[in-house]
């Protein structure tokens, strides 16, 4: 199934989606004690926001993502880095058992971010330990909530908007919720693993083009409103939201790790 990451899509991601932030890649580090020798997985790459900063605190990653456009922006976005430990497997969730008999019991860590809930999390924390080395584990990270669940005038004129526009508001919190990380956690200490969670807060002005692009990149590609379209949909946008400026976006980074037991 086409889940409409490709084309434009890739791009938006590639150009608007933030990163990480380098306490949230320290703390998945000192988690399992990544370091020089260790292999990485990260599942649902993406353009690589997880798997490129990541490739810095060890020897390789493989970044497995379903669709080719996000991994080619993956690839060159990270040359441009001067990252080039990093493999781009076109892949998926279910591709685990496959990953664990090419590499055996020797992973560091899988990472997942912002990926999760596009998989079947009860079947990938039950074969996950199969390839993880002892004191390894899986990382879910979230990275801010989506821009139109924020508590701020500006996201609820968004969501006002959003919902002229699509005819329905938009709810999906793309497993950056609470209720979400608790399923997760309660799955991983089911599966084995310990279970210990990483918060991070901070908050960043967004300009209205970064808005837009955001927006845009959330969305998959059958949906972008065509080129020719977009001039007078964004001004729509921008005299919805205009007084409600500045654009301020608060961002919990938030992790569950679950570390092997053995
Ligand atoms: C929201 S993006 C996250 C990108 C990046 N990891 C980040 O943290 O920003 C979700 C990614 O998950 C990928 N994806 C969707 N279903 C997947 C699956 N079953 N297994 C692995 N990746 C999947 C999509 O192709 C997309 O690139």
């Amino acid at each position: 199934m086409d889940l409409g990451f490709g084309g434009e899509i890739s791009d938006l991601y590639h150009r608007f989606r933030r990163g990480y932030p380098p306490e949230l890649i320290r703390a998945v580090a000192e988690a399992f004690s990544l370091g020089g020798d260790d292999l990485v997985i990260d599942l649902g790459c993406g353009t690589g926001q997880l798997a490129t900063p990541m490739a810095r605190q060890v020897r390789a990653v493989i970044g497995v993502d379903p669709e080719p456009d996000m991994l080619a922006r993956a690839r060159s976005a990270a040359l441009e880095q001067g990252v080039s430990n990093v493999g781009w497997m076109v892949g998926k969730d279910t591709d685990l058992p496959l990953l664990q008999s090419l590499l055996g019991e020797r992973v560091g860590a899988l990472t997942i971010g912002q990926a999760l809930h596009w998989m079947d999390h009860e079947t990938l924390f039950a074969t996950a330990g199969a390839l993880l080395r002892p004191g390894g584990g899986i990382a879910v990270v979230s990275n801010g909530i989506p821009l139109w669940l924020q508590d701020s005038d500006w996201s609820r004129a968004l969501r006002a908007w959003l919902q002229d526009w699509l005819g329905a508001g938009p709810t999906n919190s793309c497993g950056t919720d609470e209720d979400a990380r608790q399923r997760y956690a309660e799955s991983m200490i089911a599966n084995g693993f310990e279970v210990s969670q990483v918060k991070i807060d901070s908050t960043e002005e967004l300009d209205f083009d970064h808005l837009v692009g955001g927006l845009y990149s959330s969305l998959s590609v059958d949906r972008l409103p065509p080129p020719e379209e977009r001039a007078e949909l964004e001004a729509s946008l921008r005299s919805a939201l205009d007084p409600h400026r500045p654009y301020v976006e608060d961002v919990p980074v938030r992790a569950v790790l679950g570390t092997k037991i053995t």
